[in-house]
């Protein structure tokens, strides 16, 4: 496990094939993989099985369906998922304390952990000034105050809230964080972004990579290089 980095392989893809050898290629390297909803919706629970059966048999397992209903239908859904295992499930803070609650009563005494998602790092100011009138940091401090306080065991953020996060949250929550480049000029759908080493400095527990690893000629190699550049960074902290 020692060469591994605390990433997980965004998977989002529609096809198997690709899932399955992405999963085999980079979990040598991440210390999990992925699944979202483009997987999830055409594969379901058994294409889930045979991406995990693909991948390193230690590596951990994000199911990303960022759940967002009534606190019963949230409730049930979390509960439906706790077959695959799932390290971590997302639910949408915008659903608010009761549903944050019953996806939190879901799990219990299992080993799942709920994020809530604060806000997507696909929206900037510009767009969340349309919606609510605030900034983004405001909303995802708002978003993440209740959810706090409702029990959750971890936050999806971008690296620009982490510094912010850690300063105002009163528990220990994992903070998992995507909009991760590594380039700061390739930017694709997401507005918010930050290198690798950067957010772990930052205070990210997780990093969630996709595109930059999955889009590339040779994923296995990116995902090498990423890990050892954490990790000699780590060792020299150290
Ligand atoms: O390809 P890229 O690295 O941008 O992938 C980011 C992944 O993180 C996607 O699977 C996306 O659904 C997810 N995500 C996000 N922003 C959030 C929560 C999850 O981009 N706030």
């Amino acid at each position: 496990m020692t060469n591994r980095a605390p990433i997980f392989l965004a998977i989002d893809t529609s096809d198997l094939k690709t899932a399955q050898k992405l999963a085999a290629d980079v979990s040598p390297y991440f210390k999990g993989i992925k699944l979202g909803l483009e997987f999830f919706m055409r594969f379901g629970s058994d294409g889930v099985r045979s991406v995990l059966k693909a991948a390193d048999h230690d590596t951990k397992f994000f199911l990303d369906l960022k759940f967002h209903d009534i606190p019963n239908t949230v409730f049930k859904s979390v509960q439906n998922t706790l077959d695959l295992k799932p390290d971590f499930v997302t639910v949408h803070a915008a659903g608010g304390t009761e549903m944050l609650k019953a996806a939190v009563k879901a799990v219990e005494n299992t080993k799942t952990k709920i994020l809530a998602v604060t806000v997507l790092t696909s929206l900037d100011d510009a767009d969340i000034k349309t919606i609510s009138g605030k900034t983004v940091q405001q909303t995802v401090l708002d978003y993440a105050a209740i959810a706090e306080k409702a029990g959750v065991h971890g936050l999806v953020c971008s690296p620009h809230e982490l510094k912010v996060l850690n300063q105002k949250l009163d528990s220990h929550l994992d903070l998992i964080v995507p909009g991760i480049r590594l380039h700061a000029d390739n930017t694709d759908d997401q507005k918010r972004i930050m290198t690798p080493i950067k957010a772990l400095e930052n205070g990210a527990s997780y990093l969630v990579i996709g595109r930059a690893v999955t889009q590339s000629d040779q994923p296995a190699l990116v995902a090498k290089k990423i890990a050892h550049d954490i990790l000699e960074k780590e060792t020299k902290v150290a």
